[in-house]
């Protein structure tokens, strides 16, 4: 009997690990989706990129994805779905792929926000490009107006990750920093977002230097249900992606090194090709 399966992933990228955190979270929910994870590591972290720099490389890896026969790309990145997303929705799809999408992980954070805080005073733990981009002011004003955010950028934080330097001093320095300084903006904050895609990887030591009442909102179970959602929405997209429940994963760097790192983001064992862009 003729094959028909052909391989319509659903793309999932970021500019190196993070992104990881959010496709185990997925997978758990859809797992009978076939699904092709980019991490631009050559070029990580983004987080203090401009604008530009993050809007191209992004661009560059969305197109790769739907050339690999993606039909919807999911950007696993703050910083990319803040500095990125809206022009590639707007400006680029309708002109090089009407009819695929690119969705992102601060609109499926910032619908459900408001329903983890009672004092309406949220904290966002972010990168520099994803607080200096004021998307998740605007976003939540959609949604929540009588919300208060109070962003901190956290520079050192994705580096410490990526070169997996944790469990050292100069770790502790900086987050117990940079929560401090969250807090300080507004001692009312009951609820704060791990705003970039790194952070469940030091989700403990955020809570130690936050005060004990806070709500830590994770975006991993939040975007995995806003897909799920969304593809029961739109099942004219949902009929179009793959189902044979595989797995793959490209770096644009060495994949031993992406794989070292990899299963600590992603909870297994993960094999990467290396690719050109
Ligand atoms: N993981 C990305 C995010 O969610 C940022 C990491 C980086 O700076 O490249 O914002």
């Amino acid at each position: 009997m003729e094959n028909k399966y052909t391989y319509k992933p659903i793309g999932v990228f970021d500019s190196g690990f993070g992104g990881l955190t959010i496709l185990k979270e997925i997978v758990s929910v859809l797992p009978q989706y076939d699904y092709l994870y980019l991490g631009d590591n050559a070029r990580a972290p983004y987080g203090s990129r401009s604008f530009e720099s993050v809007y191209e490389y992004t661009l560059q890896c969305v197109n790769y994805l739907f050339n690999q026969g993606c039909e919807l790309v999911i950007l696993a990145c703050n910083t990319a779905s803040a500095k990125a997303l809206r022009n590639i929705q707007q400006k680029d799809l309708p002109l090089v792929a009407p009819n695929k999408r690119v969705l992102g992980v601060i609109r499926p954070t910032t619908e459900v926000v408001g329903n983890y805080s009672k004092t309406k005073h949220v904290g966002l733990l972010a990168t520099s490009g994803t607080v200096a981009s004021n998307s998740y002011l605007v976003e939540i004003q959609k949604f929540f107006p009588e919300i208060h955010l109070y962003q901190q950028a956290c520079p050192m934080w994705v580096p410490l990750i990526e070169n997996n330097e944790l469990s050292n001093e100069g770790a502790d320095y900086f987050i117990k920093k940079n929560c401090a300084e969250l807090i300080i903006q507004q001692p009312l904050i009951d609820s704060v977002i791990l705003g970039c895609t790194h952070y469940p990887l030091i989700a403990d030591k955020i809570k130690l230097y936050l005060p004990p009442r806070i709500n830590l909102i994770w975006q991993g179970t939040i975007v995995a249900s806003g897909l799920e959602n969304y593809l029961f929405r739109h099942p004219e997209m949902a009929d179009k992606c793959s189902k044979q429940g595989t797995l793959k994963f490209l770096t644009t760097d060495v994949p031993d090194l992406f794989n070292k790192s990899a299963s600590r983001f992603f909870g297994n064992d993960v094999k990467a090709d290396r690719i050109e862009l």
